[in-house]
């Protein structure tokens, strides 16, 4: 929820500026306070006196206005807000935020700025994929820009392709995860890994589980919201990418160790939530087995390294996390993991219990520590709740 929190709204001149004024309406009903600044290409789409009706301030379209000559405005609004939201965001407005031009009252206003500034952009296809265009988000989001992901679907101009707004509510509750959580994570660097591995049995068929990555991506989520560098290493899966969140996909065991290795070093933290696979088949065939005649078949397994295990001994200063999931005897078999893999904590989940587990939102879980203590009991909640108590649990360690 947003109450008592302070939006500025950049309306710029896209054919979804109509979709601004909903947006408004939402971050309005959610509790925030919110001023909007149209660019001039925006009041040719939507009248801005829509705007100053829906929330209850004027809409500021001029930087120099002759009316209102008492403050700097551009200045003021900062001073007053908690975040700038740009939806619909044009190419234009990302390409003079990406240049550092300033020449109306949203990009002053902008580049006068040091809060959270959320893009929405809203385009035609090839407009998005024009390299320039994909540069300039680079650049921008290496600068700590947040971006929601454009839609695809019909666009007006009559095509169907990527570039339409991403919903009104996924808007909203972007800029809600950015105001509701604090900023504790700010300079640290988390490496997570995330979901399932695939061990090759020859070129169409693999060995594998059931972790679909959902813990590991809610913990990246939730850590990117509180000002962490995240670097996420996830085995296959069907989820969304995450902005702002260097993502690396692999699928078996020894590329997740290799890209682990990689970013070890730069890491603070390291959060083993992917479901490695132990053992791998000792031969890869090529091309596809036959079932022949065979009734029965013996592949034969060998040894995958334990990622985690070997981070272990070089962890130094790092804090090391890493999950047990268990059927049974859940905390002594969790504490021993813990003292083999020589981590700081670990989070043990009873995966007998049904709602919670592989595939499932939600998660039950305890959090030990490295005296063997249950420093935490987390019922079932969803797993970007959770997300949310073991960061708090790994600040504790780091501040203590
Ligand atoms: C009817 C119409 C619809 C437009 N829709 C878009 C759009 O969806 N996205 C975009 O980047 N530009 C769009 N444009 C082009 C922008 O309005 C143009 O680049 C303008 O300079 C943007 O200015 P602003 O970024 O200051 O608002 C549209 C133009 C017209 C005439």
């Amino acid at each position: 929820m947003l109450k008592g929190k302070k939006i500025v709204l950049g309306v710029t001149g896209s054919i979804a500026a109509y979709k601004a004024a909903e947006i408004l309406s939402l971050l309005k009903k959610r509790g925030a306070e919110v001023k909007v600044i149209m660019t001039k290409s925006a009041g040719e789409l939507v009248h801005p006196l829509t705007f100053s009706a829906l929330s209850g301030y004027p809409t500021i379209t001029d930087l120099f206005s002759p009316y209102d000559q008492t403050e700097i405005k551009h200045i003021s609004l900062n001073q007053w807000a908690d975040l700038i939201l740009v939806a619909p965001a044009t190419a234009n407005i990302i390409g003079k935020i990406a240049h550092g031009i300033a020449d109306d009252m949203l990009t002053t206003t902008i580049m006068a700025s040091k809060l959270p500034v959320v893009f929405a952009p809203a385009m035609n296809k090839n407009m998005i994929s024009n390299p320039i265009y994909q540069e300039n988000v680079k650049k921008l989001t290496a600068l700590g820009y947040e971006f929601m992901e454009t839609e695809y679907g019909p666009l007006a101009c009559g095509e169907i392709g990527e570039g339409r707004l991403a919903k009104i509510e996924e808007i909203v509750s972007k800029v809600e995860d950015i105001l509701s959580f604090p900023k504790d994570y700010q300079g640290k660097t988390i490496l997570i890994t995330a979901s399932c591995t695939r061990e090759p049995l020859d070129e169409v068929r693999f060995i594998s589980n059931y972790s679909t990555g959902k813990m590991g991506f809610a913990l990246a989520k939730v850590a990117k919201a509180r000002g962490a560098k995240v670097i996420l290493v996830s085995g296959p899966t069907s989820l969304s990418p995450l902005t702002g969140v260097k993502t690396i996909l692999v699928n078996t065991a020894e590329e997740m160790k290799e890209e682990v290795d990689r970013y070890f070093e730069e890491a603070d933290i390291v959060i083993s939530a992917a479901a490695v696979a132990d053992f791998r088949p000792k031969e890869k065939v090529s091309g596809k087995i036959k079932k022949g005649n065979n009734q029965r078949m013996f592949i034969e397994l060998e040894r995958n390294p334990d990622i985690l295990a070997e981070l272990g001994p070089k962890k130094g200063n790092k804090i090391l996390v890493g999950f047990a999931a268990e059927a049974e005897d859940l905390i002594p078999n969790a504490y021993k993991k813990l003292r083999e893999k020589n981590l700081d904590l670990i989070i043990a989940n009873d995966i007998s219990i049904k709602e919670a587990g592989f595939g499932s939102d939600k998660n039950i879980a305890k959090i030990i520590n490295k005296e063997g203590i249950v420093v935490k009991e987390l019922p079932l909640m969803l797993k970007t709740e959770m997300a949310e108590q073991i960061l708090d649990e790994i600040l504790n360690l780091i501040n203590k």
